[in-house]
C-alpha cells in the first residue's frame, strides 16, 4: 500500500500517531498508538510468544529499560554504536551520511564503512546539502546511545537499553545457574528500546522509542549441528539472498550441507521465522534473508541474515538474525568479573549465542501493509484490511440493525453471550449499518453478527464475513460454534449455508 495511504488510514482510525502531537515541539521518531492500533500490536506480539516463546519451550524475561553505563562500555554500545553523520556548512542542518550517499549513487552504503572513504564519497560524487545545497562538512561518528541521569545527584550514569537483548545477557548466568538449565537455552524478551536516530523517517519504520521482540539463543558452538529439532524443519524453503547474488529458495538441509549458513541452528531459526510471518498474513514469495557483509553488520555479529519484507517501499528489514558468538557474554564477563562461562561434558566455556530481533512496529507497519486492500463499488471506494484472525484487533462486531424496538438490548444480550465464551468482540450501535460494515471492516475486524427484527421472533442473527461481504443466517445459539470453526481455521465461511 502507498504510504500515504497507510498513514493516512492510520490517523483516520486511530491505529498510531505522532506522540504530543499537539505541542510543535514534540521531536520526531515517537508514536502513540490508539485503541484497534493497540490491540493489533499486541496480538503480533501475542503470535510471536505463542509461535517462538511457549512452542519452542523458551524462557520469556522482561528487564528494566534504564542500564548501567557499565553495561553499555562491556557490550560495546558506548565505543561502536554509531551513525555516521554530516553537517551542512550553510543551514548546520544534519544528515546520516551513508543514507545522502546512497540517495545519490542509488547503491547500498554500510554504516559501518569508515568515515575517511565516506568524506571520499561525498566528494566524489560533488553531494550536497539536500536542504539548501549548501557545502558539506567532514562526518563524524554520532553515539545513538540515549543518557539519562539517576538520583538526586545524577552521578550514577546510565542509559536507555538500544537493545532489549542486553538484559538477556545480563540474566543468563542467573537463569541458567538457579534454574539448573542445560544447553540450549533460548531466552526471549518484548519490550522498548531507544535509539537517538539522527533522522527517524518513515514513521514506524525508523523510529527512536522502538518495540523489539529478542530471541537469544544460547548454545554450545561444538554443537551446532546436534540439533534434533532440525528434523522438522530441513525441508523447509529458505529464501536466501547470498552476498552478491539473487535471491534463491533452498532447503534448510542444503543451506546446512553447503555451509551456506552456520549450522543447523541458524538454519532451523530462519525456517521458523519464516513460518511465523506467513501466519501474520505475509506471503513466502515477499520474504527473503539477506545475507550482510562485514561492514554491514553490527559490530558483535560474525554471521547476519536480514529477514526483509517486499513493501510498496522497497524491501523493508523486520529482523536482524544475528550470530553473536560469545561476543556479548565474553565482554560481561570482563566487564562485570563474574565467571560467566557454563560446563558441559567436563568442558568450560562460554556459549555462543544467536539473535533473532525483531522489530515490532516494523512488524506492525508491513501487516497493515499487506493486509491492506482497497475495492471500488460502483461511485464507491471500499478499504479493509485483510488481517489474518491471528492479529486481527477483534473476532467480532455486534450490531443491533437499529437502536429502538429492543434491538439494541437484544444486541447486547449477544454481545455478552458472546464475551462469555471469550470472544474478542466489538459492539456499535452508531450511524447506519454500511457505514458501521464499513468501520470495522477498516481496521479489520473479519466477521459482523447483526442482529435485525427476526432476531426477536426466531432467534436467528445474520453472520457477515469481511472479505466476501457474504452473509449467512444462523441461531445465536450456533454461533459460539461456527465462530469459533472459522477463527481456528477449520471451517471457510463458504461453506456454512
Ligand atoms: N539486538 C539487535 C538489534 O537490536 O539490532
Amino acid at each position: 500500500m502507498p504510504r500515504d495511504e497507510l498513514l493516512n488510514l492510520a490517523l483516520r482510525r486511530q491505529l498510531f500517531f505522532p506522540t504530543a502531537e499537539i505541542y510543535s515541539s514534540a521531536p520526531a521518531g515517537f508514536w502513540d498508538f490508539g485503541p484497534i492500533g493497540v490491540r493489533i500490536r499486541n496480538k503480533i506480539v501475542e503470535l510471536w510468544r505463542k509461535e517462538l516463546v511457549e512452542k519452542e519451550g523458551l524462557l520469556e524475561i522482561s528487564g528494566s529499560v534504564i542500564l548501567p553505563k557499565a553495561v553499555f562500555e562491556a557490550s560495546g554500545h558506548l565505543k561502536s554504536f554509531n551513525d555516521p553523520i554530516v553537517q551542512c556548512t550553510k543551514c548546520n542542518s544534519l544528515h546520516r551520511a551513508d543514507q545522502l550517499i546512497e540517495q545519490a549513487t542509488g547503491k547500498i552504503v554500510p554504516e559501518a564503512k569508515p568515515v575517511n572513504e565516506l568524506n571520499e564519497l561525498i566528494k566524489k560524487h560533488a553531494i550536497k546539502c539536500p536542504k539548501c545545497k549548501g557545502s558539506l562538512g567532514k562526518v563524524r561518528l554520532f553515539n545513538m546511545m540515549m543518557a539519562v541521569s539517576i538520583g538526586a545527584t545524577g552521578n550514577q550514569p546510565c542509559f536507555l537499553r538500544p537493545e532489549t537483548c542486553q538484559n538477556i545477557f545480563l540474566d543468563f548466568d542467573r537463569l541458567f545457574r538457579s534454574g539448573r538449565l542445560n544447553l540450549p537455552l533460548g531466552i526471549a524478551q518484548a519490550g522498548k528500546s531507544f535509539r537517538n536516530e539522527i533522522a527517524p523517517k518513515q514513521s514506524l519504520l525508523r523510529e527512536r522509542e522502538l518495540g523489539q521482540m529478542e530471541i537469544e539463543f544460547f548454545f554450545n558452538p561444538a554443537k551446532i549441528n546436534d540439533f534434533p529439532a532440525f528434523e522438522t524443519v530441513k525441508e523447509e524453503k529458505l529464501n536466501l539472498m547470498r552476498l552478491g547474488k539473487k535471491t534463491t529458495p533452498i532447503t534448510a538441509s542444503e543451506a546446512v550441507q553447503k555451509k551456506i549458513v552456520s549450522g543447523k541452528i541458524i538454519a532451523y531459526w530462519l525456517a521458523r521465522v519464516q513460518q511465523l510471518y506467513e501466519k501474520y498474513g505475509i506471503s513466502r514469495q515477499k520474504m527473503r534473508f539477506r545475507e550482510l557483509e562485514k561492514e554491514e553488520r553490527a559490530f558483535y555479529a560474525k554471521e547476519t541474515w536480514d529477514f526483509e519484507v517486499q513493501t510498496d517501499l522497497g524491501w523493508i528489514e523486520l529482523i536482524a538474525c544475528n550470530y553473536r558468538t560469545d561476543f556479548d557474554l565474553k565482554g560481561h564477563a570482563l566487564g562485570s568479573k563474574k565467571n560467566l562461562a557454563v560446563k558441559e561434558d567436563g568442558e568450560k566455556f562460554i556459549p555462543h549465542v544467536f539473535e533473532l530481533s525483531a522489530g515490532i512496529d516494523r512488524t506492525f507497519y508491513v501487516a497493515l501493509d499487506s493486509a491492506f486492500n482497497k475495492e471500488k463499488r460502483g461511485s464507491d471506494e471500499r478499504i479493509y484490511l485483510k488481517l489474518p484472525v491471528a492479529i486481527a484487533p477483534f473476532l467480532v462486531a455486534v450490531f443491533p440493525l437499529v437502536s429502538k424496538d429492543g434491538l439494541l438490548e437484544k444486541a447486547s444480550e449477544v454481545f455478552d453471550f458472546l464475551e462469555e465464551f471469550k470472544f474478542e468482540c466489538i459492539f456499535d450501535s452508531k450511524g447506519s449499518i454500511g457505514k458501521r460494515y464499513a468501520r470495522v471492516d477498516e481496521v479489520g475486524v473479519p466477521f459482523a453478527v447483526t442482529i435485525d427484527y427476526d432476531t426477536k421472533k426466531d432467534y436467528t442473527v445474520t453472520l457477515r464475513e469481511r472479505d466476501s461481504m457474504k452473509q449467512v443466517r444462523l441461531k445465536i445459539e450456533e454461533l459460539p460454534e461456527m465462530l469459533w470453526m472459522l477463527s481456528i481455521g477449520r471451517m471457510q465461511f463458504n461453506q456454512l449455508k
